[in-house]
C-alpha cells in the first residue's frame, strides 16, 4: 500500500463512512481471502477502507498494533501485528521496536504494556475498555489482606490495575498461574482477584489458596447444565474452557487453559467439532485458520473488548490518543511483580508446559 503523509488521513473521522474504492479492494484482497468465511462481503466493504488507512498510518507513526485473542476478526486478522493471550501480549510488549504501541484489548493490558515499556507511547483506542476482574479489587484491599495474613505472598492475576500489581509479590496469567504459585515454594498464597481461577489453581496444587471473590462477568455466565446440553446434542464435541469459568463448568470440559492454550489445543487435536467456552470472537478468529472444523458457539461477548473498533483504532493513531500513563513510582513496583512472572518461565505462551487439563 502506498504511504502518504499523516495529513492526508486527517478529518477522516466524522466525515461519514470511508469509501470502498477499487484500489482499496485490490490492496486488501489478500486479507479478505483469509477471512471471507467469517466476515460477510457487505461487512468487508465497510471494514476494508479502515484497514487500509490504519495500515498506512501505522507505518507513518512507527506504531505496532497488539491485539488480544478476543478482538473481532477484522481487527485481529486485518491490522494486528502481534496477537495472543495476556501472557503473550505482556512478553511481546517487551523489546518492541517501535515508538508507539496501540493496545487492542482492555485497559489493564495497555497498562502492562506501558509498565514494561516506559519510554514508549502506549495508546488505547477506548480508555473505557475495562474489566470486571480489574474492578473487583483495590490497592487498599490488598494492603488489608496482607494485614489479615501476615507473611503470605500475594499472587495477582494480570487482570488488575497497576496500583494493585504494585502491592503484589508476583503476577500471573491464566497460562502460568499454577506454575507461578508452585514456584514460590510456600504452603499458602493469597490469590487475587479471580475466585474461579484461584480455585482452579488450588485444585492443581497442594498449596492452600486464599481466595478473593472477583469474577469475570463474561465467563461467570456459562452454566454447567448448558454446557452439558451441548455435550448431549453434538457428537464428537471437544469442549475447551477458560479457567475464569466456575468449577462446575470446568468439570464439563475436556481441556482447561488460557485463550492461547485453547487455540493450541484446536490445532493439536483438529477435532470435527469444538466448543470454546470463552468470549465469542475467539471462535471466529480461530475458525479463520481451520475452516474444516465446526465451531459450536455459545455466544458471550465481553462488552469491554468490544469497545475497540476499526474507526476507534484509526482515530487513536490520527490523534495519538488515548495515551496510557502509569505513575512512575507505581509502575516501578508493578514492574517488579510482572517481571518476576516473566523471568522464570521461558516457555512461549500457550506452549505444552501450560497448566491445562485434558
Ligand atoms: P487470557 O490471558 O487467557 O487471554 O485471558 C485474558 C482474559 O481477559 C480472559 O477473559
Ligand atoms: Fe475482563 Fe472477562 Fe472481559 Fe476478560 S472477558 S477482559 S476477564 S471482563
Amino acid at each position: 500500500m502506498p504511504a502518504s503523509s499523516p495529513k492526508s488521513t486527517q478529518n477522516i473521522i466524522g466525515t461519514g463512512p470511508l469509501e470502498f474504492t477499487p484500489e482499496i479492494e485490490r490492496e486488501t484482497a489478500a486479507i479478505y481471502e483469509r477471512v471471507r468465511h467469517v466476515i460477510p462481503e457487505i461487512e468487508w466493504r465497510a471494514h476494508a477502507p479502515y484497514i487500509y488507512e490504519i495500515q498506512k498510518l501505522k507505518r507513518q507513526r512507527n506504531a505496532i498494533i497488539l491485539a488480544h485473542n478476543y478482538q473481532t476478526p477484522e481487527i485481529y486478522h486485518g491490522v494486528a501485528d502481534l496477537k495472543g493471550d495476556s501472557l503473550a501480549l505482556a512478553r511481546d510488549a517487551v523489546g518492541v521496536h517501535s515508538d508507539v504501541i496501540v493496545m487492542c484489548g482492555v485497559h489493564f493490558m495497555a497498562e502492562t504494556a506501558k509498565i514494561l515499556n516506559p519510554s514508549k507511547t502506549v495508546l488505547i483506542p477506548d480508555p473505557e475498555a475495562g474489566c470486571s476482574l480489574a474492578a473487583a479489587i483495590t490497592a487498599e484491599d490488598v494492603r488489608r489482606l496482607r494485614e489479615q495474613h501476615p507473611g503470605v505472598p500475594v499472587v495477582t492475576y494480570v487482570n488488575t490495575t497497576a496500583e494493585v500489581k504494585a502491592e503484589s509479590d508476583v503476577c500471573c496469567t491464566s497460562a502460568n498461574a499454577v506454575e507461578v504459585v508452585e514456584s514460590l515454594a510456600t504452603d499458602r498464597v493469597i490469590f487475587i482477584p479471580d475466585e474461579f481461577l484461584g480455585s482452579y489453581v488450588a485444585s492443581r496444587t497442594n498449596v492452600e489458596v486464599i481466595l478473593w471473590k472477583g469474577h469475570c462477568e463474561v465467563h461467570e455466565q456459562f452454566s454447567a447444565p448448558a454446557i452439558q446440553a451441548y455435550r448431549d446434542n453434538y457428537d464428537d464435541l471437544l469442549i475447551l474452557a477458560h479457567p475464569e469459568c466456575s468449577p462446575e463448568v470446568l468439570g464439563k470440559a475436556d481441556f482447561v487453559g488460557s485463550t492461547s492454550g485453547m487455540i493450541r489445543e484446536v490445532g493439536l487435536r483438529q477435532p470435527k467439532r469444538v466448543l470454546m467456552v470463552t468470549e465469542c470472537s475467539m471462535s471466529d478468529n480461530v475458525a479463520v485458520e481451520y475452516p474444516q472444523i465446526e465451531f459450536v458457539r455459545p455466544c458471550n461477548l465481553c462488552p469491554h473488548m468490544k469497545r475497540i473498533t476499526l474507526p476507534g483504532i484509526l482515530d487513536s493513531l490520527q490523534s495519538m490518543k488515548h495515551v496510557v500513563d502509569v505513575d512512575p513510582s507505581v509502575a516501578q513496583r508493578a514492574r517488579r511483580a510482572v517481571e518476576r512472572m516473566l523471568a522464570p518461565a521461558k516457555r512461549p505462551a500457550g506452549s505444552p508446559s501450560e497448566a491445562g487439563r485434558s
